[in-house]
């Protein structure tokens, strides 16, 4: 693996810009740090992989949106294709090629369409493969989370997008939640003081939806069986990220990891299935609860937490303690030294009053309900944004591999009794000289 590291030997730019400049950097800027621009584009023809669930989601935002064009759907599920390629004609664009003759027909959907992104939410296992045929046919790639399940996945996106310069990103839809983006602003603002620690997680009761028979019940609930560690890291983890300001003047260090028993999958089936249902006879290896700490290389910690397999209500914690005060969600609440009454909660009503982020004060994202409530929409029309006017996205290849490594990594430090486990800096140094993300208008 190291011969193919050393072939992202980095341009690393000496002396680059420190000043905010994320999203509004040109791109002359861009290549002398982390971020990649291609050239604007006046419209986007997307060629989308995966039409299930939350596909169709995206391929919805995506109509709504200026300058795109879906040419092209793939499913393996020809119905699924069909429907999206109904919506695409109700949306009055010619109807898209389809793409259904098996697992791996996104290939000759690559090869032989004209498109300039590739954007996929097909299970896990099928992100890397789209993403990289997306690339070696000259396509930028999009992908749902977590990018890639294992660490050698991680470096196989980010020399692919660095050797074809390509666009290859993660599209992590709760970096752009409201209270996620009003928290990012009041980091930017200083009004947390110096961020020292974070705390996040997915814990989300999947139990019904991964014994389902159709959705993510086909193909979730298997990586349950053969992996033990935090499968899906990214939802919690890429806002705090960006609130440290990760791979962009910083980066994570180490980690350590640790689960606890699986129990949850187990009691589910034995209380819903006859003993004759196979899904009885399933063993599982995941621990319900997974936990894990990370530390900066400037000093922050952060804590990271996993579990689909209990009963529970939603929360991804979203939590950010600064030096002068602390914002957290589930139920979501503020402290702030001097503004906040001595030792006591305050509600975010009045943040959100006066220091909503830019973003979310825009009309078209607060009427845009389709796909958790905004922050889908809102990441489909950021990407399409960058792309149009030639800037680098949001999140980039390196908060792709960086966010989503830790599923490896958990996993090595839960069967090694939580040692170490250090985080591979992707960006070979560049991390260094690569400006925060800045502060987004509309
Ligand atoms: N960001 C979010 O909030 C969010 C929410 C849900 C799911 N997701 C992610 O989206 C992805 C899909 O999840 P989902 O809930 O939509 O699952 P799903 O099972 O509903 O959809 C997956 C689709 O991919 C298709 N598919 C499977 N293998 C394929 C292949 N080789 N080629 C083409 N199509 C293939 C399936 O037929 C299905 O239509 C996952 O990565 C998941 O983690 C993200």
């Amino acid at each position: 693996m190291s011969t193919r590291r050393e072939f992202i030997a980095s341009t690393a730019a000496a002396g680059a810009a420190t000043a905010l400049a994320g999203a509004v950097a040109p791109v002359e800027a861009a290549q002398q740090t982390a971020l990649f621009a291609a050239p604007p584009m006046d419209r986007v023809r997307v060629g989308f992989v995966g039409v299930g669930g939350q596909g169709s989601v995206h391929v919805d935002n995506l109509l709504l949106i200026e300058g795109v064009e879906v040419r092209a759907i793939c499913d393996i599920v020809e119905w699924k294709v069909a429907r999206a390629q109904d919506a695409v004609v109700a949306a009055d664009q010619p109807r898209p090629a389809g793409y259904s003759r098996g697992p791996r027909d996104f290939e000759r959907m690559c090869a032989e369409q004209d498109l300039d992104l590739v954007f996929t939410a097909t299970p896990w296992e099928w992100h890397v493969p789209v993403l990289l045929a997306a690339m070696r046919n000259g396509k930028h790639a999009a992908t749902e989370v977590p990018a890639a399940m294992t660490l050698d996945d991680c470096w196989q996106l980010v020399e692919t997008a660095e050797r074809l310069q390509k666009h290859c990103l993660m599209m992590e839809n709760c970096c752009y939640d409201r209270r996620e983006m009003l928290a990012l602003h009041l980091v930017r603002l200083g009004m947390l003081g110096e961020v020292l620690h974070g705390e996040c997680g997915y814990l989300h009761d999947l139990r019904a939806i991964k014994f389902a028979k159709e959705g993510e019940g086909l193909w979730r609930r298997a990586w349950s069986q053969t992996h033990d560690g935090n499968l899906y890291p990214t939802h919690g983890l890429g806002p705090i990220a960006q609130c440290m300001n990760v791979n962009r003047g910083n980066r994570f260090d180490f980690l350590v990891s640790m689960s606890s028993n699986h129990r949850g999958l187990e009691a589910y089936a034995a209380d819903h299935f006859a003993a004759s249902d196979p899904r009885r006879q399933e063993a599982y290896k995941l621990g319900d609860v997974n936990v894990t700490l990370i530390r900066t290389l400037k000093g922050q910690t952060i804590y990271v937490g996993h579990n689909t397999n209990n009963a529970r209500p939603y929360s991804r914690i979203n939590l950010v303690q600064g030096t002068k005060g602390i914002i957290q969600g589930w139920p979501d609440r503020i402290y702030l030294e001097g503004r906040s009454p001595e030792d006591r909660w305050e509600t975010l009503d009045r943040y959100y009053d006066e220091f909503e982020h830019p973003l979310w004060k825009s009309e078209r994202v607060r009427n845009a309900t389709n796909g958790h409530g905004g922050m889908d929409f809102l990441e489909d029309w950021r990407l399409i944004e960058c792309l149009r006017q030639g800037l680098p996205t949001d999140q980039n290849v390196y908060d792709a591999a960086a966010w989503s490594c830790l599923v490896e990594l958990t996993e090595r430090s839960v069967a090694a009794r939580g040692r170490p486990q250090d985080v591979p800096d992707f960006t070979k140094g560049r991390w260094q000289s690569t400006p925060p993300l800045g502060i987004i208008e509309s």
